[in-house]
């Protein structure tokens, strides 16, 4: 059973899906603890509605980023995590943190990578007139957004979309797509080589998947 350790900051959906998928057998692991850089993040309620383990390290109690993620690995190493998943966790670990859980640190992020890191992107991918946007699951390494990817999934952008309206589209992909990326290594099926991260026994699909606007529109 893979130990999985939840960084969160806020409401928690994602979270909500990791633990969920536990729960079913769809994920061959548990949410070992949520650690969240703010007190009043829900996802914290979350977490103890299924009564799991919950710690708040706020960032702005250590004088740098460095001791703030040492204590981070210290709760991370009390808990026995095997895999750190990012939930919308609104900080930067270090290349100190990620040292310590080599290929073992995994995030998700509500855009097609390498489009789009960073903040506010379902806006810059409204902005852009962008036909498609999405999610994608990828390994962090030292970079903003850069590390090889697991799995994405998309979804059409519409000229007139709200952010809230993207949002919504897309935050249903991440719920189905986190906790796949995660079975996927709890199965130890990804080998990561260079930047392309391998599956193995994958079933290809080479149906082209979607066209917006639609060719009979
Ligand atoms: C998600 O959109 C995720 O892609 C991003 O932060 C948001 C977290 O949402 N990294 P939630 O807290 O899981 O609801």
């Amino acid at each position: 059973m893979l130990r999985i350790g939840v960084l969160v900051s806020g409401s928690g959906s994602n979270l909500q899906s990791i633990m969920d998928a536990c729960e079913r057998g769809d994920i061959d692991g548990t949410v070992a603890v949520v650690i969240s850089n703010t007190a009043d993040a829900y996802a914290l309620k979350r977490a103890e509605k299924k009564s799991i383990p919950t710690v708040v390290v706020p960032h702005d109690a250590y004088p740098d980023r460095e001791s703030f993620d040492r204590e981070l690995i210290r709760v991370l190493k009390e808990y026995e995590v095997d895999l750190v998943a990012l939930a919308g966790f609104m900080r930067v670990l270090t290349s100190g943190f990620l040292k310590e859980f080599p290929g073992r640190v995994i995030n998700i992020h509500p855009a097609l990578l390498p489009s789009f890191p960073g903040l506010g992107v379902r806006q810059k991918a409204i902005d852009h007139g962008v036909r498609f946007s999405g999610c994608t699951v990828h390994f962090v390494d030292d970079g903003v957004d850069t590390g090889p990817i697991i799995i994405q999934a998309v979804v059409p952008v519409y000229p007139d979309d709200s952010e809230e309206e993207l949002k919504e589209r897309i935050l249903a992909l991440e719920h189905k797509i986190y906790p796949k990326a995660i079975q996927l290594i709890a199965q130890g099926r990804l080998e990561i080589i260079g930047r392309r991260v391998f599956i193995r026994d994958l079933k290809k699909d080479e149906s082209p998947c979607l066209v917006n606007p639609p060719l009979d529109v």
